[in-house]
């Protein structure tokens, strides 16, 4: 697989096309960003630990039936992906309460979320990722009726593998963001998961274990994102 033109920079990864015109590589980058693009830091590893994070985290999820855009890793910072059309909608689920649902809604960290809340942002830094709802999307033409059906049901049906997952190496699945686009006609569950775009605490402590660790600056970023690799047996070496 050749690396061709580089196609979209994102605020971690960039995006390039091949020799193939169905794939494309993700190259995970160290810049670390927080609060659509206004805290931005270049953090050693982060690059090399979300590549190897995504890579075992999508293939667990292809494993359990949720077809995805990953294919393989083809170095420490590159993974080749099929191409979607990507929707400009994020969705959101929480199963405890933090972030902008606490800001939002006044509810205090850490209560529980039964059953879990679902969400939808409009994928826009200009304008701070607003909250969207069905209606919206469905006025402005960013997703079908079915693929809003679509995104709900597998985006929860993410966290019943996810969460077990998680568990296993004694952490709670707080939250996560996952973004789909459109391939032969399907929907597939594309972008990345990694501690970048979830939160994950200690079971026990609470102890904060992602990207909560830079946007609230206590420090250990990337000792969290390899702490809770090496929890789940993700080999980093
Ligand atoms: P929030 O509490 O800021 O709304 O975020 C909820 C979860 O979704 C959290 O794990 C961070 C993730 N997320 C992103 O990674 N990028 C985004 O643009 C948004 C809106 C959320
Ligand atoms: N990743 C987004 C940003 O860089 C949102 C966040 O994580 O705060 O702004």
């Amino acid at each position: 697989m050749k690396r061709k033109d580089i196609l979209y920079s994102g605020k971690a990864k960039s995006v390039y096309t091949t020799d193939d015109a169905d794939r494309l590589i993700l190259e995970f980058r160290d810049d670390t960003s927080a609060f659509d693009g206004e805290k931005v830091e270049q953090l050693a590893r982060k690059g090399r630990v979300n590549n190897y994070f995504n890579a075992f985290i999508m293939q667990k999820l292809a494993a359990a039936g949720i077809e995805n855009h990953f294919i393989e890793r083809i170095s420490d910072n590159e993974s080749v992906v099929r191409r979607l059309e990507m929707l400009p909608v994020e969705c959101v689920v929480r199963n405890l309460a933090a972030g902008s649902l606490c800001r939002r809604l006044g509810i205090e960290e850490g209560r529980e979320l039964k059953p879990p809340v679902f969400e939808f942002f409009l994928k826009n830094d200009a304008l701070h990722d607003p909250m969207i709802n069905e209606s919206h999307i469905r006025t402005f033409g960013w997703a079908t009726d079915e693929e809003v059906a679509q995104m709900q049901s597998l985006t929860l049906a993410v966290n019943t593998v996810l969460r077990d997952l998680f568990a296993a190496g004694n952490m709670l699945l707080v939250d996560y963001k996952l973004e789909f686009g459109r391939y032969q006609g399907r929907l597939l569950l594309g972008d990345e998961f990694s501690p970048d775009g979830c939160r994950l605490w200690d079971a026990q402590t609470r102890e904060k274990l992602d990207k909560d660790r830079f946007r609230q600056g206590l420090g250990g970023v990337i000792e969290a994102y390899e702490e809770v690799a090496h929890r789940l047996g993700i080999p980093l070496d």
